[in-house]
């Protein structure tokens, strides 16, 4: 296993590529399998996770190739699929749920095994099911699997979800494009990878409005074209650059950044002493002047401020004046990179879904572990902003979310190297 070596190294300047959103990609693949003929995405980011579910639509029989080293995917599903996804992908990564709406639409029957829970939470499915359910999906639990059918073809209808799952609204919406009749989900999704999938299925001919709002009007139609279709920027990823030279000080560029993707998250870091400029290629982030102020953080459902982005922001409070308490209300079990930060010297206090984190002068180098994809970079962002050195193991984490780490943040003067493990 690989690890990653950080020295600080003082302020960080340059400019820093945001690649395609690794969430929006994630959904637009599956969405190949409501056609028969081949959707291509460009601006595709190049993560272990892109491969994973490529290997996953692979099994199902979808033919697949990657062009310009893995920024252009092409997928075609024309021949006969396979319906079930089988535990072994499924369990490397949740996203792959996201082929059971579309296997259910195209094929009447799927059958995907439930992920099983991961670092962060139990991770259930109750909501994918009950909204495809209202579709008039039968979904029966066996085996870990969930095989799902319907008799006649999924038939429009209107869904109020008790939460607002990101997931469970791409599913459902990608399912309706092809029922028969409307269907309105309500207390929706409204993240920027829904958006970004609506866009991409109404190239593909579906009838699809209110998407980014709570409510999602489908009016299903009989088959769906082939597209092309670009990737979204990367929020969570230009949130987490953008916090470089926020923690170490200096001017970084991010290009391809846009404040809309995050706006909650900008608030914040004014609010913390930080400036965030829009240029014609992105944003331009600086630390003002003086120490980063402490600022309260509570993670929500979009707009609000991001939970993918709660690691990282904890690693700029942990060197900031003052208290700070990020609430965690998304997931259950978030706050594993506190820990690792405490051996940096960070002092924070975990109860429940709450973390206390008292700003400390420096952090110092040491010895930590990534335990899930964000906590794996928020080391590397406090590793980049402490004395002497840190090694960060387990990046196996970092690979599924982060394209080049060592590259982008080498160009902006960062001291980082990749160590090759066993
Ligand atoms: C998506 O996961 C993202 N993943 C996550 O990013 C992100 O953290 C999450 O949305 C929230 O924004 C992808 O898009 C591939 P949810 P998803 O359904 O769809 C509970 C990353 O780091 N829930 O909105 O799985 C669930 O347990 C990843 O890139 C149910 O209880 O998120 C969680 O507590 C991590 N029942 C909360 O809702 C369900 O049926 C939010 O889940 C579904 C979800």
């Amino acid at each position: 296993m690989d690890s990653i070596l950080v020295k600080g190294n003082g302020a960080l300047n340059g400019v820093i590529p945001i690649a395609g959103a690794k969430n929006a990609c994630l959904t637009l693949m599956p969405a190949t399998l409501l056609s028969e003929e081949p959707l291509t995405l460009t601006n595709a980011p190049r993560l272990s996770d892109i491969r994973t579910m490529t290997s996953l639509l692979e099994s199902l029989g979808v033919e697949v190739s990657a062009l310009q080293d893995g920024k252009v995917i092409t997928m075609s599903s024309h021949g006969t699929l396979n319906p079930t996804a089988d535990y072994d992908i499924v369990r490397k990564m949740r996203a792959s749920n996201l082929v059971l709406g579309p296997l259910l639409a195209r094929l009447g029957h799927a059958v995907v095994s439930l992920p099983g829970g991961c670092a962060i939470g139990a991770r259930p499915m109750d909501i994918h099911i009950d909204a495809l359910s209202a579709l008039g999906a039968e979904i029966d639990l066996r085996d870990g699997y969930l095989d799902a059918k319907t008799q006649g073809g999924l038939k429009g209808a209107v869904h109020e979800m008790r939460f607002a799952s990101v997931g469970a609204t791409e599913n459902f919406v990608m399912a309706a494009t092809l029922a028969k009749g409307t269907s309105v989900l309500k207390n929706a999704a409204r993240e920027p990878e829904i958006v970004d999938l609506v866009q991409c299925l109404r190239r593909m001919g579906a009838e699809i409005e209110g998407e980014g709002t709570s409510t999602i009007t489908i009016q299903g139609v009989t088959a769906l074209r082939g597209a092309t279709h670009p990737v979204v920027t990367d929020r969570i990823e230009l949130g987490t650059y953008m916090l470089a030279p926020a923690i170490c000080g200096g001017e970084v560029e991010c290009l391809g950044g846009r404040i809309d993707l995050l706006a909650a998250f900008c608030e914040k870091l004014d609010a913390a002493g930080i400036s965030v400029t829009e240029t014609e290629k992105g944003l331009k982030v600086a630390r003002k002047n003086g120490r980063v102020k402490a600022v309260d953080v509570v993670t929500e459902p979009f707009p609000g401020f991001p939970t993918d982005l709660q690691a990282q922001m904890m690693a700029l409070l942990c060197t900031a004046e003052g208290t700070s308490v990020l609430e965690e209300k998304i997931f259950e079990n978030r706050f594993m990179h506190a820990p690792e930060l405490m051996r940096m010297g960070a002092r924070i206090e975990v109860h429940g879904g709450h973390a206390t984190v008292h700003g400390v002068e420096k952090l110092r180098g040491a010895p930590v572990m990534a335990t899930d994809l964000r906590a794996s970079v928020s080391l590397i962002l406090a590793g980049l902003a402490a004395e002497g050195e840190t090694v960060v193991s387990r990046v196996y984490h970092l690979d599924r979310g982060y394209e080049r780490v060592e590259e982008k943040l080498l160009a902006c003067g960062a001291h980082i190297e990749r160590i090759s493990g066993v």
